[in-house]
């Protein structure tokens, strides 16, 4: 999704703004560019320079390098289109009528028509079909305003009092960086529900809407809260909360996962973070299952008693991958916890609530810390429970993430860090399995709390994750031979069907999901019984069914199920464990013969290396599929 580069201090501001935005390109994006002002020697105004190109980085870079962009001042931006197609036009920094005004911004205005109604009528032509392009007119109309008003001040606090008068007139969410060639020793940067973080580095002030556009110049950091105006100079950092008071507040440390990443030797960011998932359970177990915890607290997280007191219900917002694990965490909290859970799309909850249940716990599942859909059905439900005050109503929640530093972080009181590291890849994988294991987590320590299953089911589980990461390394060097062969056979494909039932139904809902992503083939998941009841129309030879069969409740099931597709001359391709029922499959893709509980952090590893390996065949770009976002800031 969009993302946000800006710098102020003593070297060339453009080399620093290209690299920054070579950092966020993991956010996916279509158009980008940059603008800078040249600090005048004479202490005149500076003047203003913008340069954007559609398509890749490499376009602007091109441009930037023939036609040059000088000075020390200078904001930048990817795009991810939302208003608008993704044209030079339309791209970021977008300018006032003067051209001396420059502002990229991420998020949504959802005023923007209103306003540039008005705008137009006053004369004003608009350049493109951005929500953005509203704002440098509307600062530009209030600096006017100002010197008319004979406001007598330097022309720094003036864009910094016309930025603030533009705030509130801007409604939705969003995160701005603001130039002015009048101001050439002056940047203004403001927030409102769209991450943006103030980097110190040495001799410059960076702001970036996400960590890895700042770890290269500098560890420290603020990040900025919910409604803030900033004004940075070369001398020093003014902070400016909602109200327009001055506030103060200490810079942090970047915690070390967030350094740019390197692909080491493999082809794409997206296989080497399917091979971390091995090192991702370690460090998982490391941490939180250490030996020698009470046999009523199986588990370290960093959570007090009082956080699994009197838990009733439980509720799940999460949207895509997320979602996903949530399924497999309401599984197993249901089923050792005992703790009736439902999983919501995020981006319905806030506009189908359920009737209120008392003593619930919701849990907001999301690695970029940053989506918008989740973030604001978590605000929503904290807010409609805010009303009850000390009740049984009252609002208690938890976020699952990887981005320990991101907006859920900073809203919802209890975090469960996955630790996964840094995922470039837009298809989520490792994160997938860390958010899988936080909900195994869960469970245990629900469950022993509760007791809610016996000690031995829950030695049992614990022992299973314990052997995880050994047993993953061996997994992902055989499926990623299997899947690069078997992806041969889908040089034609258009259509795939995942069948799963039962905890590993998610899984056959995030094969299908990996698939579409980075191969754009149509796929979809069923639970296995289900295909019956419609989807068994679809089916011919040309239309593989991969169907995870794995030994327990639903084995059996799922095999006559995928009898059914056979019979339709489907090829049948089995995730299953070698030798139990191989017959039934065209072709095997074979996992351990675990617990059943236990079995979707093995099945999805041939969902993803096969994804991996159709799309590689397929020459696509994996790491930054077409349309998709890293982190999706928008509703
Ligand atoms: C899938 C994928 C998306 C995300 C979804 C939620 O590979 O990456 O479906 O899972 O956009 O993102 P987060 O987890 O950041 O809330």
């Amino acid at each position: 999704m969009c993302g946000i580069v800006a710098v102020i201090g003593s070297r060339e501001a453009s080399p620093l703004l290209l690299e920054g935005l070579k950092r966020l390109e993991y956010r996916g994006y279509d158009s980008s560019g940059i603008a800078t002002v040249e600090f005048p020697t004479d202490g005149s105004r500076g003047s203003l320079t913008c340069k954007r190109a559609n398509g890749k980085l490499v376009n602007l870079v091109q441009l930037v390098n023939k036609e040059g962009a000088p000075g020390h001042l200078g904001i930048g931006h990817t795009r991810w289109a939302t208003h608008g197609k993704p044209e030079e036009r339309n791209a970021h920094p977008h300018r006032d009528s003067s051209g001396g005004i420059a502002v990229v911004q991420n998020g949504i205005i959802e005023n923007h028509s209103v306003l540039r109604k008005e705008l137009e009528v006053e004369g004003i032509q608009f350049l493109s079909d951005t929500d953005t392009e509203v704002i440098p007119h509307l600062i530009a109309r209030e600096l006017n305003l100002l010197t008319k008003d004979d406001f007598k001040t330097e022309k720094g606090l003036m864009l910094l009092e016309a930025v603030q008068r533009v705030s509130v007139q801007l409604e939705g969410a969003y995160a701005v960086a603001v130039i002015w060639e009048d101001a050439p020793e002056t940047l203004v940067v403001a927030r409102r529900q769209a991450p943006l973080l103030i980097g110190l580095g040495e001799g410059e002030f960076l702001c970036a809407s996400d960590t890895p556009a700042l770890a290269g110049f500098t560890r420290t950091i603020l990040p900025m809260e919910d409604g803030e105006v900033a004004l940075l100079t070369p001398l020093g950092i003014e902070l400016y909360d909602i109200q327009g008071k001055r506030t103060q507040r200490s810079p942090t440390l970047l915690n070390g996962q967030e350094d740019v990443v390197n692909k080491r030797n493999f082809r794409h960011f997206m296989l080497k973070e399917i091979y971390e998932q091995s090192e991702t359970a370690r460090l998982w177990i490391d941490r939180h299952l250490p030996l020698g915890l009470p046999e009523d607290s199986p588990v370290a997280y960093p959570f007090k008693e009082s956080f699994y007191e009197g838990i009733e219900r439980i509720q799940i917002l999460a949207c895509g991958t997320s979602r996903h694990a949530g399924m497999v965490g309401a599984y197993l909290l249901e089923k050792f916890a005992g703790i009736p859970t439902t999983v919501f799309y995020a981006s319905e909850f806030r506009y189908t609530k359920p009737p209120l249940t008392p003593n619930t716990l919701t849990i907001g599942v999301t690695q970029s810390g940053e989506t918008a859909d989740t973030l604001a059905a978590l605000g929503m439900e904290a807010e409609r429970r805010a009303q009850y005050g000390e009740t049984a109503f009252i609002s208690r929640q938890l976020g699952i993430t990887n981005r320990s530093e991101s907006s859920i972080a900073r809203q919802v009181p209890n975090i469960l860090d996955i630790g996964a590291g840094m995922e470039v890849g837009v298809a989520a994988t490792k994160t997938f399995l860390g958010q899988l294991l936080a909900f195994y987590g869960l469970a245990l320590a629900f469950a022993a709390r509760r007791k809610s299953c016996s000690a031995q089911e829950i030695i049992d589980l614990t022992n299973e994750l314990r052997s995880l990461p050994n047993q993953l390394i061996e997994q992902i060097e055989k499926h990623d031979q299997i899947s690069e062969t078997m992806a041969q056979h889908f040089v034609d494909t258009q259509n795939v069907i995942f069948l799963g039932r039962g905890i590993n139904y998610p899984i056959a809902l995030e094969g299908a999901l990996k698939l579409k992503e980075i191969s754009y083939i149509h796929a979809e998941g069923y639970p296995a019984g289900e295909m019956k009841h419609g989807p068994i129309a679809l089916l011919e030879r040309d239309v593989p069914v991969i169907a995870i069969a794995t030994p327990g409740v639903v084995f059996e099931k799922v095999l006559s199920n995928a009898q059914e597709a056979k019979a339709r001359d489907a090829r049948l391709i089995g995730v299953a464990p070698d030798g139990v029922a191989t017959e039934t499959f065209d072709d095997l893709m074979p996992i351990p013969e675990v617990s059943e509980f236990i079995s979707p952090l093995y099945s999805v590893i041939p969902m993803q290396l096969l994804s991996y390996h159709i799309a590689a065949n397929r020459g696509l770009d994996i790491d930054q599929p077409r349309n998709l976002a890293k982190s999706v800031t928008v509703e």
